[in-house]
This record gives structure tokens, C-alpha cells and sequence, in this order.
């Protein structure tokens, strides 16, 4: 892939679980043996599914993909939490040593209070502002994130703390996920749709686009192919692959390291998972079976639950 590496350590770090008014839920025992947890609100962990793979090819991963419910991006605030606290509750009870939340958009709204929740560490991710700010020679620099990412309290603050002298140019992208979701990755429709969201940037001298949800790494051609080498592109994949193995270690749950992946990936869907065995085929080569995960919660019994 083309996107560079974000060396800023943009990924939001490990808290054991603090004390909450919720029950806590007795630590599991974790051995080095037990698997990391994957969770995005779709197919877009994936990109974080594979920086980890390449990284770490001694872990054994799940993954959850809650498409049912994508895209977050759609969704109000108490929803996604929702999602985000059942999905990881889940994990835990597959025995899951660490859960990484690689999805943007649930980590903006909800990571604190997961936080609070589950009994093993967290990883969350978020738009690779940082390494933007400190590589931009225009000190202009685009950034494609979900609307609820970009609207957060925590994008604002991110911005707040690490924009320096730069300035963000934010856009919605709006269809991406859905894009991703269907495993369209090249069509003309989504050109178009890119073209509409990037050529604004060009032309206001961006010179480095943050890729700020997980699932933009995978239109990584298409945008290339748009803005050929005028815009760097910032994903945060390796760097949350890195903070992984540093919060392993921390709690000494760092599985062997193997040269080669010894595993392949446990892959649930709370769709019908065609479209995640689909891209983890064509796009990591991993052709693994995708197991169906019925995962209830409060809003998801509402009967506004459905699809969007
Ligand atoms: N991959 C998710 C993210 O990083 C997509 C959110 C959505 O489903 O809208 O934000």
C-alpha cells in the first residue's frame, strides 16, 4: 500500500480498567495464548488487521465486523457506543488478552467509556493529525474522516493539541464506508465521489491527506490515481500495529514471534459476511472462513436498529 506510515504515535494508548460504577467483570485469564480482539464497525479493520498480522505474526487475531450496523458514520452517538461496549464485551468472553478498537469513529465517541467497561486493555485509533502537522511543507493538509469523527470532541481537541501552524482542510466522506462496505474500490462512481472530495484540497495546496478511518486505506489506487504524488497520504496502521506490541509487553502478553503469520485470522460478521471474506480474498489473501456473530444490546433490540 502507499499510504506512509504514521510514525506519531497516533494511536490512543492502553488504560487498564479504572474503577466504574458498572460491575467490573473478573479479568479473564489471559495468557500469552489468547487472541487479540479486532472490531470495526465494518470491513475497514481489515487495514489494521493486516499492519498487525505484519507486525505481530505470532498473535492469534479475532475480528468482528458489526456491518449489520454500518456505517457508524450514519449513527447517532448512544448507538455506537452501544455497539462499541456489547461488540467488546463479546471479545471478552471469546477470551480476547487486548481489544483493539479500529474504527475512528467508535473510538471518538465511545473509547472512554469502553475504557471504563472492559476488563483488558484498549487500543483506539484516531486520524493521524500529528504526523500531518509535522510532515506538511505547505502546512496545509486535508483530512477524509467520518462526519461524527469530525465533529467529536476528541478530533477537536486532537486538532487543538497538534495542528500547529497547519491548517486541516475536514471533509465528510460521505459513501466511502458504504463504498468499502460493498467492496467497491475502483469503480467510476467512487472515483467521481473521490475526485469531488480531494481536487478542493489540491487546489487549496494541501500537500498531505490524513486518512482518518480504516476504511480509506483500501482506496488507496483510486486516490493515487487521482492525486498522484501531490498529496502524502497519513495512515495510522503501522503505528497502531506498534502500539499494540508496546501494550503487550506492558502486561507481559506478548505472544512468541514467529516469522510468518502461524494462524490464519478468526473472522466473525454480524452481516452475512460475504463482502468480508470477499475483501480479506482479494485484498490481504487470506481466504478464511467468516463466522456469523449474533451480538445483541440495548439499542439493537429498538426498532430503530435496522440497517442503514
Ligand atoms: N472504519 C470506520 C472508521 O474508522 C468507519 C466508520 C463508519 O462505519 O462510518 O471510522
Amino acid at each position: 500500500m502507499t499510504a506512509a506510515a504514521a510514525s506519531g504515535g497516533t494511536a490512543s494508548g492502553s488504560h487498564p480498567a479504572s474503577a466504574s460504577a458498572a460491575p467490573p467483570t473478573p479479568l479473564p485469564l489471559s495468557s500469552v495464548h489468547a487472541p487479540v480482539g479486532i472490531f470495526d464497525s465494518g470491513l475497514g479493520g481489515l487495514s489494521v488487521l493486516r499492519a498487525v498480522r505484519a507486525q505481530l505474526p505470532g498473535e492469534a487475531l479475532v475480528y468482528v465486523a458489526d456491518s449489520l450496523y454500518a456505517p457508524y458514520g450514519e449513527r447517532d452517538d448512544d448507538f455506537i457506543a452501544d455497539r462499541t461496549l456489547a461488540i467488546g464485551q463479546w471479545l471478552v468472553k471469546q477470551g480476547a488478552k487486548v481489544l483493539i478498537v479500529a474504527c475512528n469513529t467508535a473510538t471518538a465517541q465511545s473509547i472512554a467509556l469502553v475504557r471504563e467497561r472492559l476488563p483488558i486493555p484498549l487500543i483506539g485509533v484516531e486520524p493521524g493529525v500529528k504526523p500531518a502537522a509535522l510532515q506538511s511543507k505547505t502546512r496545509i493538509a486535508g483530512v477524509l474522516a467520518t462526519q461524527v469523527t469530525l465533529r467529536s470532541a476528541r478530533f477537536q481537541d486532537l486538532l487543538q493539541r497538534h495542528a500547529a501552524d497547519c491548517r486541516f482542510l475536514c471533509q465528510p466522506g460521505h459513501g466511502l464506508v458504504q463504498a468499502v462496505e460493498r467492496c467497491d474500490v475502483g469503480s467510476a462512481e467512487l472515483r467521481a465521489l473521490l475526485k469531488s472530495y480531494l481536487q478542493p484540497m489540491l487546489d487549496e495546496g494541501a500537500d498531505t491527506l490524513v486518512l482518518g478511518c480504516t476504511h480509506y486505506p483500501f482506496l488507496d489506487a483510486a486516490i493515487r490515481d487521482i492525486v498522484g504524488d501531490r498529496l502524502t497520504l497519513i495512515d495510522t496502521s503501522v503505528a497502531i500495529a506498534r502500539q499494540l506490541e508496546r501494550v503487550l509487553d506492558q502486561h507481559g502478553l506478548r505472544a512468541a514471534s514467529n516469522t510468518k503469520p502461524v494462524v490464519a485470522p478468526r473472522f466473525f460478521s454480524t452481516s452475512d459476511g460475504a463482502h468480508l471474506q470477499q475483501l480479506a480474498e482479494t485484498l490481504l489473501h487470506l481466504a478464511a472462513p467468516v463466522e456469523h456473530a449474533h451480538i445483541p444490546s440495548r439499542r439493537t433490540a429498538a426498532p430503530d436498529a435496522q440497517a442503514v
